[in-house]
């Protein structure tokens, strides 16, 4: 017999039945709540509601694990790649070698913008931030692609979310090339994703790039990482756009949107700032960990603390170690590493933190490698929104086929003035 929660209020009682999913989290479906006893539930920010049901993503914060599709982030990084598992996020399966060879076709055939999309950066002042420009050009795009009629088909969708995830990473250091001034550079089709990213970013009319592959692994290991996260900002951004059957480029731009905030990832270019300004005023970590503690401080460790992990964010764990790695391949030091780690021991050595339950996030090294790759401070979470695409894609998707899909739309409790009449402009005083 299935669970039932029982809610007593005003002497009746009301039997709300029990969700529990394949990891066995348990939630109380209150569908039929308001309609029973006129009650709704307030939740601000979210941090008890489950806003769908969803089978890519399974996060447990207390023990810090993140697996996609059921494989874990840590055999993720190991053994797979950027490309591999943006099939996994969005397919739901590990594709076959053949699988994968077309979909890194399609990722190719789409690479290219339409020539009449590359006039549209002329428009952008050259301090325009990336973010915004990636936005808005996500929305350009859509204009220029044919109408996704079948979501269900999988062969059309493939198709679909191949052009999204190819052409954004064009966007991407298109709008990186219009903020520097220099031409912006057409994709090499010899080139896989990550190699024709870099290239596209780098190369120059008088200067060509030839990828580095320890920088292009690098890059690839940060992509694969943030390839999803349930239920934050930017994707429930994403499912709350198309669940009003808005399209899918329609809903990654918005995602854009909320992913530019320093809360969420916005943060790893606030990580890479704030580690900048401590190297320049000589300030010991001691002395930030006050600051930040100090009451009613505004200042925040950035890269630390996250909604849901309440212990390591395993990604930050797999970065850490990348992070020396890298800068040993690539032949750099970088003195912001030495602060990062002192600051995160300080950080966990504290009873602040240590109550607080605040680890290190994934924004809190990933900056340190996007810097030895050489990729501006200002291009940081335009990284995050290249890497997070697959993962908006599969929940954009998600929404669209679910047959219980209903417009996001949750409900408030009002808390302005009761009814009053409108008040002639003569009467309203100065
Ligand atoms: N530094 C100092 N104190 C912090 C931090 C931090 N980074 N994060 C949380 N706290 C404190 C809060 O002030 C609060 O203290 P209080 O109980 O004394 O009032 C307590 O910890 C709980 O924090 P909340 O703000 O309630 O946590 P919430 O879940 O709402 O926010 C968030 C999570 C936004 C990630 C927050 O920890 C934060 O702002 N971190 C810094 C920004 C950051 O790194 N964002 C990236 C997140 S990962 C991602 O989106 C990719």
């Amino acid at each position: 017999m299935s669970e039932k929660a029982v809610l007593q209020f005003r002497g009746k009682t009301y039997e709300l039945p029990v969700i529990v999913g394949t990891e066995g989290e348990i939630a109380i479906d209150v569908q039929s709540l308001r309609a029973q006893s006129g009650l709704i539930t307030l939740d601000e920010g979210y941090a008890n509601t489950g806003s769908c049901r969803s089978s890519i993503t399974f996060i447990d914060g207390e023990k810090g694990i993140l697996r996609y599709r059921g494989y874990p982030i840590e055999e993720l990084a190991e053994h797979s790649n950027f490309v591999e598992t943006a099939y996994l996020v969005i397919f739901g399966e590990l594709p076959t070698a053949q699988q994968l060879a077309d979909f890194r076709a399609l990722l190719s055939e789409h690479e290219y913008l339409h020539e009449d999309l590359r006039h549209h950066f002329e428009g952008f002042p050259p301090n325009a931030h990336p973010m915004g420009t990636l936005s808005a050009m996500i929305n350009a795009a859509n204009s220029f692609q044919p109408v996704l009629l079948q979501p269900e088909d999988d062969a059309r969708f493939m198709d679909s979310a191949a052009r999204l995830m190819s052409k954004v990473r064009t966007i991407a250091a298109a709008s990186y090339k219009k903020s520097v001034g220099q031409p912006m550079n057409y994709p090499r089709p010899d080139l896989p994703y990550v190699s024709n990213f870099l290239h596209m970013m780098f190369s120059r009319p008088n200067k060509p790039y030839e990828p580095d592959p320890d920088a292009v692994r690098a890059l690839d290991l940060i992509l694969t990482l943030h390839a999803d996260h349930e239920q934050n900002c930017s994707t429930s951004t994403v499912r709350m756009v198309g669940s009003s059957q808005a399209n899918m480029w329609a809903s990654a731009s918005a995602g854009v949107c909320a992913l530019w905030g320093p809360l969420h990832g916005g943060a790893n270019t606030a990580v890479v700032q704030m580690l900048e300004q401590i190297h320049q005023s000589g300030e010991s970590v001691e002395q930030i960990i006050v600051k930040v503690k100090a009451k009613n401080s505004k200042m925040k460790l950035m890269g630390f603390g996250h909604r849901v992990y309440k212990n390591f964010d395993p990604r930050a764990k797999i970065i850490k170690k990348a992070c020396d790695v890298v800068l040993e391949k690539l032949k750099r030091t970088d003195p912001l590493l030495d602060i990062a780690k002192k600051l995160e021991e300080a950080a966990l050595n504290d009873s602040y933190f240590v109550e607080r339950k605040l680890y290190p996030n994934v924004d809190f090294y990933s900056g340190i490698i996007l810097r030895a790759i050489g990729i501006p401070v200002n291009m940081f979470t335009v990284i995050f929104a290249i890497g997070r695409m697959p993962g908006w894609i599969a929940n954009w998707r998600e929404v669209h086929l679910d047959p219980n899909s209903r417009i996001y739309r949750p409900r408030q409790i009002y808390t302005g003035p009761t009814l009053r009449s409108y008040v002639p402009m003569e009467q309203r005083g100065r």
